[in-house]
């Protein structure tokens, strides 16, 4: 489905916002904190790309925030090719990291996010802040300059507004400012007086003593770098049980679309897909992803960095090496449970079984 870019603004160096047209029941479907798979088509080469979409679910629009990646294809694409009016591809909202507010519903909420993790987060809380008025809302919201804060004036209005329900804390692991064009728009200081570092253990465990629960129910949403997610929910599992501890990874766009180079070694790879049984020789350095894509077989896949586990796929039979599995947890592994968009086949044969 066709969907058109209504606006497009500058949120920082580095970061754009689209407002996308959706129609009414994509707008329903969504719950705060999901993406939305998106398809750019590039050079003649089909690209899906998640993004998060930063407005809440109740909103007639849809914003999704975008920050451009050295080499990375598609967030460059975004950057500085596309522009009001353009169409772009819509696949399908998506994700598994989302709140869904009750009015009478009395929580608290923990959202500790770096730099663009931002993004799914400023949906939750817009959505919570509006629809479930006598939940606390903390958030620890670490970057590297000042600069880098994304929705930094709205953070400050929305601390005034719900001042007795929203609480907020920067972070900046390098506090000077670089004085760039942006600082100089927003009209931000080129000192920074608040926190400097960035959210190790002390500094968590300060935050939530000095924003305590109250004894409500709390919940943790943390959004960032898979090192961020790591250290910070190893941090939380001390004293938190696991169910209250919520990921998402921040889809980190790779460069790595033209670093595939051929080994010449092969394997015999059967697919099932959709019900249908195919098979391929595939090279040993080929990410099978890529091979079905290829093959215009339109597999399920997303990310396209181990994050979201769309490509998710069960391996019969055979070998694969996988570079990342963030999205993966030990158990499913064990199962023989894949990203095949992070899969190279390194067995004679491999079978594999899509369960989209
Ligand atoms: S497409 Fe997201 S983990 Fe493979």
């Amino acid at each position: 489905m066709q969907t058109k870019i209504v606006r497009k603004i500058k949120e920082s160096h580095d970061t754009v916002s689209l407002e996308l047209e959706l129609s009414p029941s994509i707008l329903n479907e969504f719950k705060s904190g999901q993406y939305l798979d998106l398809e750019f088509e590039i050079n003649g080469k089909l690209y899906v790309r998640p993004y998060s979409v930063s407005s809440i679910s109740d909103s007639s629009k849809a914003w999704i925030t975008v920050k451009k990646i050295n080499k990375g294809i598609v967030s460059n694409y975004i950057f500085d090719v596309l522009k009001e009016f353009d169409q772009i591809q819509f696949k399908k909202v998506n994700g598994k990291f989302f709140v869904v507010p009750n009015h009478s519903t009395r929580k608290a909420y923990y959202f500790i996010a770096a730099g663009v993790g931002i993004t799914p987060i400023k949906s939750m809380i817009h959505s919570l802040l509006e629809n479930e008025p006598t939940s606390l809302v903390h958030l620890f919201y670490a970057n590297k300059t000042q600069e880098d804060i994304l929705f930094y004036p709205l953070w400050l209005e929305w601390k005034e507004k719900y001042r007795d329900q929203f609480f907020v804390e920067f972070i900046l692991s390098k506090s000077e400012n670089t004085g760039g064009f942006f600082s100089f728009l927003s009209k931000k200081s080129n000192t920074w007086n608040g926190l400097k570092g960035r959210i190790n253990e002390l500094q968590l465990n300060r935050f939530l003593n000095e924003h305590p629960s109250q004894e409500l129910e709390s919940h943790f949403y943390i959004c960032g770098p898979e090192e961020f997610n790591q250290s910070i929910s190893s941090i939380l599992k001390k004293s938190v049980p696991p169910s209250q501890i919520h990921l998402e990874y921040f889809h980190i766009e790779q460069s790595a679309d033209t670093n595939f180079s051929p080994s010449g070694k092969k394997s015999h790879l059967k697919v099932k897909l959709r019900g249908k049984d195919y098979e391929f020789e595939i090279d040993q350095s080929k990410k099978i992803i890529d091979l079905l894509v290829e093959k215009k077989l339109n597999p399920p896949y997303s990310c396209s960095s181990g994050a979201c586990a769309t490509c998710i796929a069960k391996l019969h039979e055979g070998k694969v090496k996988m570079d990342v599995s963030m999205a993966l947890d030990q158990e499913e592994i064990d199962q023989n449970w894949i990203l095949s968009c992070q899969s190279r086949v390194i067995s004679d044969t491999a079978s594999i079984e899509f369960m989209e």
